[in-house]
């Protein structure tokens, strides 16, 4: 049963995308406060899947296996699917998440070399059929990210600029692809400048 059969009642599922730098958490939360939506995040959106972060961006572990790496997002995701962003769909409410799948398909299909495709079939049996309503990507020039960045890198960030770079090249693609449910967003400027339009991204393509 897919949830995204039309239903008047249900909340609208909103993901931000993006490299690391561009400003995604803080715009997801900014929007998630303008909407009155549950804001949330992967890896780790649960309790369990707060376990799951920790075990796969430790640097501790850079012997993590590539197809390990994509399952344990997927489970992440699985959990934080049927435990959260369904349920609260459900009961009417908004969700902004600060990435889901297509983060998979880019930093594993793409970065790690595992193919879209594989890692896609992956991920539909963990979501079972949600998709989201909209996915907004930000962009920024990769110089501009790097300054913003801060703290010490988690494992996938320390894999270096060549993972990061495939990633943010595969989210053009998928932006590209599916024009109808993507919205690239220009994160360059001051953060109230890129809420405002993000805000007018969301009216234009999820107004009701
Ligand atoms: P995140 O917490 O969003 O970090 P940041 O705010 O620094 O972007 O994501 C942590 C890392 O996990 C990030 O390097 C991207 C990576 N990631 C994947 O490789 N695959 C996935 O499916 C997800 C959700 C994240």
């Amino acid at each position: 049963m897919g949830s995204n059969a039309p239903q008047s009642e249900s909340g609208r599922f909103i993901v931000f995308e993006g490299g690391d730098g561009t400003g995604k958490s803080t715009q997801a939360a900014r929007l998630a406060e303008h909407l009155d939506a549950v804001l949330t995040r992967e890896p780790g959106g649960t309790p369990l899947g707060a376990r799951i972060r920790s075990i796969v961006l430790d640097p501790d572990h850079p012997e993590l296996d590539d197809r390990t790496e994509a399952m344990l997002m997927a489970a992440d995701r699985a959990q934080h699917v049927a435990e959260l962003i369904r349920p609260t769909l459900a009961s009417g409410r908004d969700v902004v998440s600060d990435r889901h799948v297509a983060s998979s398909l880019a930093y594993q299909g793409v970065g790690r070399g595992l193919g879209v495709d594989a890692v896609a079939s992956v991920n539909r049996f963990a979501v079972d059929e949600l998709v989201p309503d909209l996915t907004i990507l930000l962009e920024l020039p990769a110089a501009d990210a790097h300054e913003r960045i801060g703290g010490s890198p988690d494992r996938i960030e320390s894999a270096g600029v060549s993972l990061a770079e495939l990633a943010a090249e595969a989210y053009r693609t998928f932006a590209e692809q599916s024009p109808g449910t993507w919205a690239v967003i220009d994160a360059s400027g001051t953060i109230d400048e890129v809420a405002s339009r993000v805000r007018a991204a969301v009216d234009e393509r999820l107004g009701r």
